[in-house]
């Protein structure tokens, strides 16, 4: 069946696919916001056991899967694991849709900021105080133009930008993403170098490391901690939304997913560490404080860091362009990877043609798209997130961030660890791996991580008894939407998935 599938003209280009995937947004604006919060040092030894525990094997599984089996991520599980399992599959293909929506409307905001560089953006002259959603003038501060520009249609058009860009990247599949990594991916790791530089050689940068890397003991003992750290890691290592599996059922058979596992992880992660070293020092060169939402830190705290760079004013607006480049640009490769994996998975249950699977997934993530970018003012006073369209991708990203990917975690090492088995997979991992895993592997899978999924998932359950998310901000009329969310979330999630794993496989047609 799988006979008209692509694959990857050569590993490197899987490699720089796959890498650019995993380093996103996540590294850098949601890991070291999620590192300031949980506390710098106490966050660091969590994270690192979650990359052991959790993400090298599971990526493993995903890749595996792939290569196992030639498909993308439901068909796999449906072909190893049966119609449950595929059921999970199609659960997975929701929830990245969703996420793109989201995802997308982010870079749209860091494209507005990108141009807004040599705009009004970092307009030399004292720091404006905060007035929310006022016009920026006459010199604006960040967080000033941030909201103003979120509160413009402006917005709305630069995601059509970015949607037009990643269906270019992905109209040729293989071919042309492998063209589109083989420019972006080193781009971003020589920005990013060029920015810790920076950012180290600062009288006072290595402030903000000694911060990082002081282990705080006190910290590492709240369960918080921990759950936003495996959260982080699945995220960042792009698991749990069928992505890895769909990019490696286009390697062929003998690949050496143990080895591609390790490869991919430790340049994600190495990434994301040399991120937080490059922002960490700018926030503390510049005794920046990042409270508020998640975004706050790179879309206005860093930025106010680069508007003291330099005395000149064109140094400043060619850093900041450069840091909102380097953000899309990673955003972009792994954007590519969201719509990949629904589109890849469509084209194999469906089998429809590439632009109809496009199609198909980028219509309805468009709208959410523009419904997160909507720029219709609810909470002047800023109590929560200002207008609808970051009030709907908060409350949206609250759900699906914490809940799809590891539900979904937790049903893939399931249905291979214990439906398969897990040794099949690590027999099949073994066969064409230079580097054999133990039977150590099968403990994970069937205990270690389902274990440690639905610790985090519970205990996340467990946090929502103090109130529905988001319902504490007065939206007006509006306050419907913390309720309306998560119902709308799971009835189409549950019945598109339902949907279209009671449809027949085409083997089966
Ligand atoms: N890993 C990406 C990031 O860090 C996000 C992503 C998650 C992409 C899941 C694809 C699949 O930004």
């Amino acid at each position: 069946m799988s006979n008209n599938r692509q694959n990857w003209n050569s590993k490197l280009g899987f490699i720089l696919a796959a890498s650019g995937s995993a380093i996103g947004l996540g590294n850098i604006v949601f890991f070291s916001s999620n590192a300031y919060q949980y506390g710098g040092g106490a966050f660091y030894l969590p994270y690192f056991i979650a990359l052991f525990v959790l993400g090298l094997p599971i990526m493993m599984l995903e890749f595996g899967i792939g290569t196992m089996t030639g498909k993308s991520f439901p068909m796999a599980l449906s072909q190893l694991a049966g119609k449950r399992a595929e059921f999970a599959g199609w659960w997975s293909v929701m929830s990245a849709m969703f996420i793109t929506a989201y995802y997308v409307a982010i870079l749209g905001w860091a494209f507005g900021m990108m141009v807004g560089s040599f705009g009004s953006l970092f307009e030399p002259g004292i720091t404006a105080p905060f007035t929310p959603f006022e016009a920026p003038q006459p010199s604006p501060s960040a967080m000033v133009y941030f909201f103003h520009l979120i509160a413009t249609w402006w917005p709305v058009i630069f995601i059509f930008v970015i949607w037009g860009l990643n269906l270019l990247i992905l109209q040729r599949g293989t071919e042309s993403i492998e063209r589109a990594v083989r420019i972006f991916v080193p781009l971003m790791w020589v920005f990013m170098i060029g920015l810790v530089i920076k950012g180290l050689t600062l009288d006072g940068g290595f402030d903000g490391i000694m911060y990082l890397f002081t282990p705080d003991l006190e910290g590492i003992s709240e369960a918080g901690v921990w759950r936003g750290a495996f959260s982080q890691m699945f995220f960042s290592l792009s698991l749990g939304l069928g992505t890895m599996t769909a990019y490696a059922s286009y390697l062929p058979k003998d690949a050496d997913q143990i080895n591609n596992s390790f490869l991919v992880s430790f340049l994600n992660c190495s990434f994301e560490f040399i991120a937080g070293l490059a922002i960490f020092s700018l926030l503390f060169v510049f005794a920046l404080n990042p409270a508020g939402s998640t975004l706050s830190l790179s879309f206005f705290v860093i930025p106010q860091g680069i508007n003291e760079l330099s005395s000149s004013p064109w140094i400043v607006r060619l850093f900041g362009f450069l840091f909102f480049f380097l953000i899309v640009i990673a955003g972009l490769t792994s954007s590519i990877s969201l719509i990949e994996g629904p589109a890849s998975a469509l084209m194999d249950k469906l089998k429809i043609s590439r632009k109809r699977a496009l199609a198909l997934v980028a219509i309805p993530c468009m709208i959410g798209s523009v419904l997160c970018t909507l720029p219709i003012i609810v909470d002047k006073g800023l109590s929560g997130n200002g207008t609808l369209g970051l009030s709907i991708l908060d409350i949206t990203d609250h759900w699906v961030f914490s809940y799809s990917l590891l539900i979904v975690g937790f049903m893939e090492a399931i249905a291979i660890g214990w439906v398969l088995g897990a040794d099949k997979l690590r027999l099949a991992l073994n066969k064409h791996s230079k580097w054999n895993i133990g039977p150590w592997f099968n403990i994970f899978i069937k205990f270690v991580v389902p274990g440690i999924l639905l610790t985090v998932i519970g205990t996340s359950l467990w946090s929502e008894r103090e109130g529905l998310y988001g319902a504490n901000v007065d939206m007006g009329s509006f306050n419907w939407l913390p309720i309306f969310i998560p119902i709308f979330w799971l009835l189409i999630s549950l019945g598109v998935a339902f949907y279209l794993t009671s449809r027949p496989n085409p083997e089966e047609a």
